[in-house]
């Protein structure tokens, strides 16, 4: 029998524990907010941002939107995210993606504050991910690596298989994995015989955005399997990168869509705002202790 990994009983339990640990903050007399720039109302964006709005009302972390309309151009988007930097009461700062086509994304990721960037998209972020030095993780592979852990999955010694090799999700994860003393590879479109690769996998994530495309044929008997993929069907029902009903027989354990990795993302997010707001304390304690 393959355990179903219940994302959403998890990512409940980061929750209420950020809730806690938020409400023990504000009993100090600080507080915690979060700014959510969003460029244009892509539909699925927008479900995206009101969830993540929901979890920090949940949480009693303030949320304030900066909602910018689809033919803003860069220098607008620039100046609300230099604005933001600038502003003491605003601990993280998140820009909604995909942005729109015209905009230059890497210039407005690299203009959010490394110390308030509670996505992990900063080069600052990914560069301290990779050489292990502290600094914010980007949510949804954050939140792979606190599924396995909370669901009993050891990860030393592992051999582990990331199919995708994105800024967000693919790339990251490998090294969280890596962190953990796994054995780590990562497949990609330009892969050869990539079933000669994921079945060699005690743990398979899959992140390719390609709907149902690991069936049973792409596993080891006994395999974990992550789903980070979702997709919405014709008829309106969700999907994931992997075939769930080829693979679920083949595994030991599985993520469903939704209620897998989905909600994780958004729990590792407002941890990382509860810690934004922690660490930018701490920062302006001793710059005042040194002044
Ligand atoms: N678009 C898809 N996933 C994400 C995410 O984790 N953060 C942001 N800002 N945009 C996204």
């Amino acid at each position: 029998m393959s355990q179903i990994i219940d994302g959403k009983k998890i990512s409940a339990e980061i929750k209420e524990e950020v809730k806690r640990n938020v409400s023990e903050w504000k009993a100090k007399g600080f507080g915690v907010c979060l700014a959510v720039v969003q460029v244009g109302r892509d539909p699925a964006s927008c479900v995206y941002v009101r969830n993540k709005k929901k979890a920090c009302e949940y949480t009693g972390i303030a949320s304030r939107s900066y909602e910018l309309s689809e033919d803003a151009d860069q220098e607008t988007v620039l100046s609300c995210i230099r604005a933001l930097n600038e502003d003491p009461q605003v601990n993280g700062i998140l820009v909604q993606l995909p942005l729109p086509p015209h905009l230059n994304e890497q210039e407005i990721i690299a203009a959010i504050s490394p110390q308030k960037d509670v996505d992990g998209f900063h080069v600052q972020n990914a560069g301290a991910l990779t050489v292990g030095l502290p600094g914010f993780v980007s949510c949804t592979p954050a939140g792979v690596i606190e599924l396995l852990k909370r669901s009993g999955i050891a990860l030393s010694g592992k051999e582990c298989v990331v199919v995708g090799r994105s800024n967000i999700v693919g790339k990251p994860l490998a090294l969280l994995l890596l962190q953990e003393n796994a054995t780590v590879t990562v497949c990609h479109s330009r892969t050869k015989n990539i079933r000669e690769v994921t079945s060699r996998a005690d743990i398979l994530v899959a992140a390719v955005g390609k709907p149902n495309m690991i069936d049973d044929t792409y596993l080891k008997e006994g395999a974990v399997v992550i789903d980070v993929g979702i997709h919405r069907r014709e008829d309106g029902s969700m999907c994931g990168d992997v075939d769930f009903e080829k693979a679920l027989p083949h595994t030991s354990a599985i993520t469903p869509v939704p209620g897998g990795v989905g909600p994780m993302t958004i729990a590792m997010l407002i941890k990382n705002c509860l810690k934004a707001a922690q660490i930018q304390k701490m920062q302006e304690d001793r710059a005042q202790h040194t002044s």
